[in-house]
């Protein structure tokens, strides 16, 4: 009787004497009842009990790396003309018979095998220009402008501004033929000998034409300006500012 407790003890007391017809005493059938619902009652408290909301834990603030989206560049150009760097006076080479016009090293090699190649086929290439400083290129572009009234864009289809010349590179030539001086520097000279052999020729060379018609600088059409890209730095030198389209 002691293992019942007080709360209980009359009720089990009443109950002492009957039983179940299976002889099962229902004085502990009864005591075993409310020890399951106290039991029960004690589970579904703890199961009803509101879980407690877990503490918020100050989380490190993330700040979101910026990812990096490639925007094209845009090419620094002046009147559709790129920037180029003057070349060492060390580096060139003349290829002229007086001396006056020089090349780089790497493209007055190329363009000299090039003249003895178009020589022996009846075609004389004419160099009519190669290096030009800064400053020569100033006195073409400002002061042929002044002297012929002209706006500076109407110039840069001719000319490039001084600094933006493919001749400060010493890899640019300007080529005339030497039976049709007439021609020199003008749109005609591709209906000569030696703009035909360049054509056909010049890329074994590694020579290509700068400014063929339409071309994405809008430079005027120039058949007798050839630019050497026969090394990586003349490759470079030439295609690296050019992820563009149309310049101007
Ligand atoms: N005639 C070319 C564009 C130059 O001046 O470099
Ligand atoms: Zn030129």
């Amino acid at each position: 009787m002691d293992d019942i407790p007080e709360a209980l003890r009359d009720q089990a007391t009443s109950r002492k004497t009957s039983s179940l017809s299976g002889g099962f005493p229902l004085p502990l059938l009864g005591l075993g009842l409310v020890l399951l619902s106290i039991v029960g009652g004690f589970s579904a408290a703890l199961l009803m009990r509101p879980i407690p909301k877990p503490t918020a834990t100050p989380s490190p603030q993330i700040t979101p790396t910026p990812v990096a989206t490639p925007t094209p560049s845009p090419v620094e150009n002046v009147l559709g003309h790129l920037p180029y760097k003057q070349a060492l006076t060390s580096e060139l080479v003349p290829i002229s018979a007086d001396g006056r016009i020089r090349l780089r090293s790497s493209a007055a090699q190329k363009y000299l095998q090039m003249q003895r190649a178009a020589r022996q086929a009846g075609v004389i290439l004419m160099p009519l220009s190669g290096f030009r400083t800064v400053s020569e290129q100033e006195y073409l572009f400002f002061k042929v402008k002044e002297k012929r009234n002209q706006e500076a864009k109407k110039r840069a289809e001719v000319s490039a501004p001084p600094g933006y010349s493919e001749h400060h590179t010493g890899y640019a030539i300007d080529i005339g033929d030497g039976r049709t001086p007439a021609t020199n520097l003008s749109p005609t000279f591709d209906q000569t000998a030696a703009f035909r052999w360049l054509q056909n020729h010049a890329p074994k060379y590694s020579f290509e034409l700068s400014f063929p018609p339409n071309n994405a600088q809008g430079v005027n059409y120039e058949p007798w300006h050839w630019r050497f890209v026969g090394d990586t730095q003349s490759l470079e030198t030439f295609y690296k500012a050019q992820q563009l389209k149309k310049v101007k």
